[in-house]
């Protein structure tokens, strides 16, 4: 059988990687797809750098738009980010009736919907493996490999970048400045890196996971983002002491009153799996109610790791393309007239458990003070450090972690905290997750 010809749009780093794992598998891939795989044409705006990478057998062009309408190509692939440029052209390969391979996670959690149903309308396939994780092959796990199962919650760490701040900020007690630096010049972390650190590249990965695991549209809109500036030694160190590390982690949850979605830096247990992921390496664990846990590790950035998930979507669009439309693995896991409507939550209406530190004066009654605000609003301590005060000091550290309560009661409960006049400064609270069953720690 002829090959399939492909057209590649950016040829950066997962582009090149692309490229070269194609070149150097070519065998086993055919062997594997039932076809050779063929990168017919690129596009990138560095004519003479594509042309190096790619040699003389294929077509270069700095107009992307012969990519997604020549008429050789069967699937695009889209590998230059962005929303703008990488959407019209997506759109206009979908309309030329191409097949699309994509990493652009903020595009999908942004646009996901309007591309995935102008693809089913032309009845082609938009695979977006690369998107979240990387490497690892989360989305083909949770589309088909855990099918059978009702999805109760997923969590990741689905950042690199803050992942290897957090863990050299534990392992060498630096501060998040100096860390971040450190990550900057090993290449990890961009120059502006606000989409790592603020959680914000994690909630674009956790959006497409909870559309995917609850078939839910994609709705980054409603998703709650927070980042790991704030975070300090202390924190990290005292929750160390805890039997706790604190990573920043991409959760979405299946509850009673809706679905949870949501990125901040969190405490799990030291002892679980995936507290000991480290460096710029990425975990997601998933609940299903029949299988139970499942844990996935890998590379979740870099350049052959995710052409392996770019090729891994190539091969699935070259088996497929020939399938009736409505016999291939939906979009969204889910058929697309039944995807469900269940609200996302507002992160008040979250439930879950706390890490409370504040600097109080040594004196009696304070506690007395702290514990009744809690108990008041029905807020459980599960364990209590106060530090002894330093030498000639008479303020003490208290560290608290609560059992399970609504965000809404937290919050309330913080503000009243501040406003004891032997309460210095601001209460720091970061949530907890015991990560072992649908709710993190049953209450009392
Ligand atoms: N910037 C991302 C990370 C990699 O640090 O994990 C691409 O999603």
């Amino acid at each position: 059988m002829k090959p399939i010809n492909v057209g590649l749009i950016g040829v950066g780093t997962v582009g090149s990687g692309t490229f070269a794992v194609l070149r150097r598998n070519q065998e086993e891939i055919a062997r594997r797809a039932g076809r050779g795989i063929v990168i017919k044409i690129i596009a990138d705006l560095e004519v003479d750098k594509a042309r190096k990478i790619a040699g003389d057998d294929t077509l270069i062009t700095a107009d992307a738009n012969d990519v997604v309408t020549h008429p050789d190509v069967s699937i695009v692939i889209e590998l230059i980010g962005g929303l703008t440029t990488a959407k019209e052209l997506i759109l206009k390969a979908i309309e030329n009736g191409k097949h699309v391979v994509t990493a652009n996670k903020a595009l999908l959690a942004s646009h996901g919907t309007e591309i995935f149903a102008a693809a089913q309308r032309k009845g082609v396939m938009v695979a977006f493996e690369a998107a979240v994780a990387g490497g690892i092959p989360i989305i083909k796990a949770l589309r088909e490999g855990l099918t059978a199962n009702r999805i109760e919650w997923v969590a990741g760490i689905i950042n690199g970048t803050s992942n290897f701040i957090l863990s050299e900020m534990r392992n060498k007690g630096l501060d998040f400045d100096t860390a971040l630096k450190q990550a900057q010049k090993l290449g990890y972390a961009e120059v502006d890196p606000a989409f790592d650190i603020e959680g914000i590249d994690a909630a674009h990965k956790i959006t497409i996971m909870a559309a995917i695991a609850f078939g839910i549209p994609m709705q980054l809109d409603k998703a709650y983002t927070e980042g790991i500036t704030k975070l300090t030694r202390e924190d990290i160190h005292y929750a160390g002491e805890l039997g706790y590390r604190i990573k920043l982690l991409g959760i979405t949850k299946r509850t009673s009153k809706g679905i949870e979605l949501r990125v901040h830096p969190t405490l799990i247990p030291s002892r679980r799996l995936i507290a000991n992921v480290e460096g710029v390496m990425n975990a997601i664990v998933v609940k299903g109610d029949a299988v139970g846990h499942t844990l996935y590790y890998g590379a979740g950035a870099g350049a052959e790791p995710t052409a392996s998930s770019v090729i891994a979507d190539l091969v699935d669009v070259t088996r497929m393309h020939t399938a009736d439309p409505k016999h291939r693995v939906p979009h969204l896991a889910f058929q697309p007239d039944l995807l469900s409507n269940i609200p996302i939550l507002p992160m008040e209406e979250v439930e879950t458990s706390y890490y409370l530190r504040l600097r109080a004066m040594d004196k009696t009654g304070v506690l007395a003070d702290i514990t009744r605000i809690l108990a008041e609003l029905n807020i459980s301590i599960g364990a209590m450090v106060q530090k002894e005060p330093n030498e000639g000091e008479d303020k003490v550290d208290i560290i608290m972690l609560t059992h399970l309560t609504v965000e809404r009661n937290i919050n309330y409960a913080i503000t009243k905290i501040e406003k004891l006049p032997a309460v210095m400064g601001n209460v720091t609270r970061i949530r907890l997750e015991e990560l072992n069953s649908n709710h993190p720690i049953k209450n009392n």
